[in-house]
Order: structure tokens, then sequence, then C-alpha cells
């Protein structure tokens, strides 16, 4: 790969890499958190970093793709979202072939990590850009003795143009957990935004479309990842939140590739992959 393809970058303080595809494609990555801070494809930029997130190196940056990990939300006596996102990830290697180009950083456990989860581990993030499309791996090898156990999201905010035009296709029929009205439901068809959306869906079998206006998204994710959690915070939350705008809520969607409600296991000196792959159609 050369040089040029991963360049280091500065942003909000932060030290980044900026990886670069020759069709003009690239994203932006911070070695904290491992945190993607900006895809930009066919010249349009596709992720949403809020122009309030906090980059002070404690606290979970807002938008972007947040990895989270071990933990879901509040699901665990960790902090929100686990410590990957708030943790300093290293870059171990970049490479690139016909079509793509990549990166992968990688996280391991540390006094800190084992202070509040006994679980020694490798965690490596791969970041993989194609001429219109993103695709992050998280690999997680169990370089200790026991079992590991698990929740993971990949917690990719999509940028948005208008979001009460938004459809997300391709969830209907699948059960889902609303976190906001705090029940079980059937999603009936087509998934709109009109308020605060909270959803854990059984992932589809199939790719999910998002229609934004002129701007369609196919967004896929691995067999093995069962979830697939749709956010919003919507005007009153947003309003609420600190590192969000006000109107912010309208600019975003989370769709999260993820495993939340039975814990990912694996074994003693295994392995276990996952992806997420977003395409600009
Ligand atoms: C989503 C959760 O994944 O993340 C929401 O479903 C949560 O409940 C949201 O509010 C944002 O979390 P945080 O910790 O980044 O504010």
């Amino acid at each position: 790969m050369s040089e040029l393809q991963v360049s280091p970058e500065v942003f909000q303080n932060q030290l980044c890499l900026r990886l670069h595809h020759a069709c003009g494609d690239s994203v932006l990555v911070a070695l904290y958190g491992a945190h993607i801070l900006s895809w930009t494809s066919g010249a349009a930029e596709r992720l949403y970093l809020s122009p309030q997130a906090v980059f002070d190196g404690h606290a979970a940056i807002r938008g972007g793709v947040p990895v989270c990990f071990p933990q879901f939300n509040m699901r665990g006596s960790l902090p929100k979202h686990g410590f990957a996102r708030t943790s300093v990830w290293t870059q171990i290697a970049a490479d690139a072939d016909a079509v793509t180009t990549a990166l992968e950083l990688q996280l391991h456990s540390s006094p800190a990590t084992l202070a509040v989860w006994p679980h020694a581990f490798t965690t490596t993030l791969r970041i993989e850009i194609a001429p219109g499309t993103l695709q992050v791996t998280f690999t997680v090898d169990n370089t200790g003795s026991a079992p590991l156990d698990f929740a993971l999201a990949l917690h990719t905010y999509l940028r948005i143009q208008n979001l009460p035009g938004v459809q997300l296709q391709g969830l209907a029929a699948q059960p889902y957990w609303d976190d906001v009205a705090q029940t079980n439901r059937l999603e009936p068809g087509t998934v709109t935004f009109d308020g605060e959306v909270d959803r854990v869906y059984q992932a589809a079998p199939e790719a999910l479309t998002l229609v934004d206006g002129d701007v369609q998204l196919r967004i896929v994710q691995s067999d093995n990842l069962a979830d697939t959690v749709v956010w919003n915070p919507g005007a009153i939350k947003c309003a609420a939140m600190a590192d969000m705008p006000d109107t912010g809520f309208e600019q975003m969607l989370c769709v999260e590739a993820a495993q939340v409600n039975t814990p990912i296991t694996v074994l003693a000196g295994a392995q276990w992959t996952g992806w997420q792959r977003i395409s600009v159609l």
C-alpha cells in the first residue's frame, strides 16, 4: 500500500488516520475508540457527526461509527455501551488490492479493562472502503483460558437529508423490542420516523434499504449478528442531549449491526468475526 493511502491527521485534537481510495472516497478514523468520524463517497459525507461532539479523550464521541463492546447500552455493569469506544486503539495494518483499501486497528485487554471486565482479549476493527462501499469488520480473539461472552453494536450514524421522508425497508414482519413503549412488537412494513425511535429488531434475512430522497443505501450485516438496532432520539430527547444541536436528530439515523439480546460466546483461544456493510446505490 502506498503511504498516500493512509495519512495521519489531527481532528479536534484527536490523532486520526485518513484512509484514501483512488476513486476519491475516504474515511477518517480516530485512534480514540477506533471511531470512524467521516466517510465521504461520491464527494458526499455519508455519516453524521454532531457539531457538538465532545473530543476530550474521555467522553464517547457523538456520531460516526462508535464501537459498542463488550456491553450494549446499560444492559450490564460496565459504562454505557462498554469501554471500546472510550479506549485508545492502535493501528496495526493497512492494505489494498485492486478494489478495496483497508485499515486495521486493535485493542488489547489491559489492567484497566481487566479491572472492570475479567477477560483477556484482542479486538480488531477492519475498516474497508471500495467505491461507494464502507465495510466495518469486528473480530474478537479470546486470549484467555475461559469462555468470553460479549455484546456488540456497530453503532453507525447515517447522515440524513430529510428525516420525515426517510423509509427504512427490509424489516417487515421482523419482531422487535420497542424501548420507547417498553414492549415487544412486530414490524408491519416500512419503518418511518416521527418522534423517538429506539428499537432492537431481530435481524432481517435480506439487506435493508434506506431511502432518503435521492439517496439510497443498502445496509447488510453478517449472519452471525442476530439484531439490528434502529435509533433516532427525536426532538425532545435530542434537545436534552448536551452533545447534539437541538435539530441534530433531523440529520441522523442510527442503523446498528448488533447482537444484544443473547451474548456471543467465544471459547478460550477461539476467534469471532462479524461485520456491517453500507453501499450507496
Ligand atoms: C442506542 C440505544 O443504540 O444508543 C439508545 O438503543 C441510546 O437507547 C443510544 O440512547 C445512544 O447512546 P449513547 O450512550 O451514545 O448516548
